[in-house]
């Protein structure tokens, strides 16, 4: 609505000019142009305010918490790791554990099951330790079809691609490794050589759990009874190509070719 006085200013000057009432309204009256115009610059400006706040938000800093909508104990006294803490006389948040504990379920006393090997001091060397790998399976493992079917699964995700699901060491990592001709590459042992099928269970169990040379460690991603798995695999495997005659029954001995 426009005001009386606008209205009045509106008609003298209406008389006054030849082109009319409603050109005469025009000028006076803002031109539609104009309010677009106003429109828009007023938009442009407004748009800015939501950036603005962010930008100041990200460069300044309050010693207010932060404004959360879902709390999710986040907000909540507590130390963060390395943090310093005037409780303790060394300053430190982070305890040291009591000497002489071990955390519960972290016991691994059983060398054979967790280690595969025992250390014992060596009879020539006073103070030297010697590692004797264990020839076969611990008793917390009992080896049947499903247990050596798990460790070919794990054989397959964790070992293969190097060593290759045949176990001759031409697994796709390797293939790749010639393709690209990679000087430095030393190649996957094959799991049918005498060494390896003369290796004690034990060994074959610290080279998953420790790697060997250039082949990498693979305890941490593998759990140990996982590990046992896969050595019984190995022996599977190392089987299939290496079967003495003595295996098969004597009356189907003459069927072999
Ligand atoms: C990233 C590739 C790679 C993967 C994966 C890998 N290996 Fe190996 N492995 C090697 C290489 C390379 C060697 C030879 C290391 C050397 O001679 O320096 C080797 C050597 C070995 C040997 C021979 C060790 C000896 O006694 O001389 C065994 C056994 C073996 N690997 C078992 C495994 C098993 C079991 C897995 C799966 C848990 C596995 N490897 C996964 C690369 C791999």
């Amino acid at each position: 609505m426009s005001n009386p006085s606008n209205n009045k200013h509106d008609n003298t000057t209406g008389t006054s000019e030849t082109s009319g009432g409603k050109a005469s309204g025009g000028g006076t009256l803002k031109s539609p142009l104009f309010w677009i115009a106003f429109a828009l610059t007023l938009g442009a400006v407004i748009s800015w305010l939501p950036l603005s706040i962010i930008a100041k938000r990200r460069f300044s800093t309050s010693n207010k918490p932060r404004i959360r909508i879902f709390q999710d104990m986040a907000a909540q006294p507590k130390y963060r790791p390395q943090a310093t803490s005037p409780i303790f006389a060394d300053g430190r948040a982070m305890r040291v554990p009591v000497t002489g504990t071990v955390s519960f379920g972290d016991v691994q006393e059983d060398d054979h099951y967790y280690r595969g090997y025992k250390l014992a001091e060596s009879p020539q060397q006073q103070g030297k330790f010697e590692a004797t790998y264990f020839k076969g399976f611990p008793q917390q493992v009992t080896i049947d079809e499903s247990f050596i079917r798990r460790g070919q699964e794990r054989f397959g995700i964790y070992c293969a691609p190097c060593h290759g699901v045949d176990g001759y060491g031409q697994g796709t990592i390797h293939l790749r490794a010639l393709e690209l001709q990679q000087t430095t590459w030393v190649p996957p042992t094959s799991m049918h050589t005498d060494t390896v099928r003369q290796r004690e269970a034990g060994h074959l169990y610290n080279t998953i759990t420790h790697g060997i040379r250039n082949m990498p460690a693979y305890g941490k991603q593998i759990p140990v009874k996982d590990r046992w798995a896969i050595v019984a695999y190995l022996r599977a495997l190392q089987l299939s190509q290496n079967a003495p005659v003595s295996n098969v029954p004597v009356d189907k001995r003459p069927t072999l070719r």
